[in-house]
């Protein structure tokens, strides 16, 4: 007998596993499906900065999205750590942006009109950073712009959804989904199961599902290279930026330095190249880097949409399947969010309806939007 589901969600990276925590939650009977292991893709290649600020520079739509999400993770420490055992490693360090010109300077002055970001002078961020590069003329300094270690963030919704009924299923990759007027049915490598709603929430490769359910919509990898390094000599309390460049202290010592943006670069390997490009950008922030022992290299796929936007909201014929994909450079971020609007929508709660236009599924896209 096939088993029987309220939602079904496909993909197991941090977008499937808050939804699923989400709705697990609210009492919902729900299954994850995962192709490989919960977190092994974009999810385990993110360095983690909940950058609201740091990604957007704009205010809009998008960054009180963002703005939401970021907020939502201070409850969420405490609860995860409660219904999880899992500690989702918050680092309150803050990100400092740099300007190493007067370009950059006069881009990141204009980000003042972002709540909680702070200009600070060359000599502030060098009493704040001593080890900081030379030549920065300054900085934005974003204090609300904390980190987390994705993978624990995934395992613990994961996990969280677990303890409260839900069934996840590692390597039982989604092969196909029929839409019905009662149950859908999906497929997959371990054998079928049906639900009332389908949420698709497979990262960069969720383009096959928006085609077999009638939506041309695709979707772009963009590989991001990244390494890590021991920090055994100097102090490196808050993360610094410059020009999607980032060295990231995490709790153990060790720094996440990334990364590279390759767009329709499907191999999810890092390459010599890469890797030289981004310890050459981050020498410029932190020149000490130079002395430091290589912890590992590793890339991921960022899954990127026509505007730049994810795609979360219902499909625009059948209200019973959902869509939460493409959250490009911002997925771990946006996660809390991502699964608190799916599951209002599941459930008929209110939902913010600016959101909901901004991010539904058959929006006509602004290209570079
Ligand atoms: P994924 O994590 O890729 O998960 C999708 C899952 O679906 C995978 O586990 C995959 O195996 C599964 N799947 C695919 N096909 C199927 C199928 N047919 N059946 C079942 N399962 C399937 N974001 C931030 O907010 N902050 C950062 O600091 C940050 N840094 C980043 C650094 C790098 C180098 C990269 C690459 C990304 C970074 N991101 C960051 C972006 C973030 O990682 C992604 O936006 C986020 O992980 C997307 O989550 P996801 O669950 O949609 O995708
Ligand atoms: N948000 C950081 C990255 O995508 O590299």
């Amino acid at each position: 007998m096939k088993k029987r589901y309220d939602t079904i969600v496909v993909g197991g990276g941090i977008i499937g596993a808050s939804i699923a925590y989400h709705l697990a939650k609210a009492g919902i009977k729900t299954a994850v499906f995962e192709s490989g292991q919960i977190g092994q893709k974009a999810t385990g290649a993110a360095a983690g900065m909940l950058g609201a600020h740091a990604e957007c520079d704009k205010p809009g739509t998008f960054f009180e999205f963002a703005r939401a999400s970021q907020q939502a993770y201070k409850r969420l420490i405490a609860e995860l750590k409660q219904t999880s055992g899992i500690d989702i490693k918050r680092h309150n360090g803050g990100i400092l942006k740099l300007a190493f010109s007067e370009s950059d300077r006069e881009r990141l002055m204009k980000m003042g009109e972002l709540d909680s970001a702070e200009w600070l002078s060359a000599e502030e961020v060098y009493e704040k950073e001593p080890y900081a590069g030379k030549g920065i003329l300054g900085a934005n300094f974003i204090q609300d712009d904390v980190h987390v270690e994705p993978v624990s963030v995934c395992r613990a919704f994961a996990k969280g959804a677990r303890m409260a009924g839900a069934d996840i299923f590692e390597f039982a990759p989604v092969i196909s989904i029929e839409p019905g007027s009662g149950a859908h049915v999906v497929t997959t490598a371990a054998g079928k199961a049906e639900a009332e709603h389908v949420v698709i929430a497979s990262g960069v490769w969720s383009g096959v599902f928006f085609k077999q359910l009638g939506l041309n919509k695709r979707f772009y990898p963009v590989k991001g290279e990244c390494l890590s390094v021991w920090n055994d000599g100097i102090p490196l309390t808050r993360t610094l930026y410059h020009d999607h460049c980032y060295i990231v202290p995490r709790h153990s010592g060790k720094l996440v330095i990334g990364a590279t943006m390759k767009p329709g670069d499907w191999s999810e390997q890092p390459e010599l190249g890469g890797i030289e490009a981004v310890i050459k950008k981050a020498k410029t922030m932190l020149p000490e880097i130079e002395n430091m022992k290589i912890d590992q290299c590793w890339a991921g796929l960022r899954p990127e949409t026509e505007d730049g936007n994810p795609y979360i909201g219902r499909h625009p014929e059948n209200t019973r399947i959902l869509f939460a994909a493409g959250h490009f450079r911002n997925g771990i971020l946006l996660a809390p969010a991502t699964g608190e609007m799916i599951t209002n929508m599941i459930l008929d709660r209110p939902v913010d309806q600016t959101w909901q236009e901004a991010f539904k599924a058959d929006r006509k896209e602004a290209v570079g939007g």
